[in-house]
């Protein structure tokens, strides 16, 4: 049982800070619902290349967005923060390769697409209960939610975590390409004009930089009891 049922909590970053894992554990800790905005972006990104949709191509991507309903669900396995439904199908592990990443970033730019998505995430906030993740839950999709956090943590320390991540699963790790295209994605969610990725002015800020999962959820559920 929640303990706060209507209560919302934004927790925003760039890339690679731990952002999923904290929110699905707060969530967890706290008997909210994990709402996990970047699977949405990423869903979109999967369905537009797999349907060769040109991105550029305004009135195309307006158009497939019509065809695309995503559903979120607790995650089956262990390998994913969060299960993803696209039309149906169980995408929860093919949006999380590197190309879809980029890809995600630059389809998130797109302002159909942000509608759509911010609408979708709405309408699950909608009796509240949440713990939304992303990069605007706290400026944009949840401006009045009762808390809101900002995770960060240095380039190295980002990238860090991530290959330890990626190991732990049997993946292979080029720290140096993933320093590069977290930079390039972090350019891009932060310069955009729609919704950029951004620390909303009443999000408390935390520096993960040195800290443990434990320690960053620590803070977070103090802050939230207090
Ligand atoms: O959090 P993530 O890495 O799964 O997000 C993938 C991309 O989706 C990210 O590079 C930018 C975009 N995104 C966004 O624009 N707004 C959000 N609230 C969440 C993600």
């Amino acid at each position: 049982m929640s303990e706060q049922p209507g209560i919302i909590i934004t927790i925003d970053g760039p890339s690679g800070v731990g952002k999923s894992t904290i929110s699905r554990k707060v969530a967890a800790e706290l008997g909210l619902t994990y709402l996990d905005t970047g699977a949405m972006y990423r869903a979109v990104a999967l369905y537009l290349q797999s349907h060769a949709c040109d991105i550029e191509d305004a009135p195309g991507v307006e158009e497939a967005l019509e065809d695309i309903t995503i559903d979120l669900r607790p995650a089956a396995t262990e390998d994913h923060d969060v299960g993803v439904l696209l039309n149906t199908a169980d995408v929860s592990g093919l949006i999380r390769t590197p190309d879809i990443s980029m890809l995600a970033s630059r389809v998130s730019a797109i302002p159909a697409v942000r509608t759509k998505l911010t609408g979708l995430q709405q309408a699950i906030g909608e009796k509240g209960g949440i713990v939304a993740e992303g990069r605007d839950t706290g400026t944009v999709v949840f401006p009045a939610a009762q808390f809101k956090f900002f995770l960060d943590a240095t380039p190295d320390e980002r990238v860090r975590r991530r290959s330890a991540q990626m190991r732990a699963r049997g993946e292979q790790v080029d720290e140096e390409a993933l320093l590069a295209m977290n930079k390039a994605r972090d350019k891009q969610d932060s310069e955009r004009a729609v919704a950029p990725l951004k620390k909303a002015d009443d999000a408390v800020l935390i520096d993960t930089t040195g800290l443990t999962i434990d320690q960053v959820l620590a803070r977070i559920i103090g802050a939230i009891r207090k």
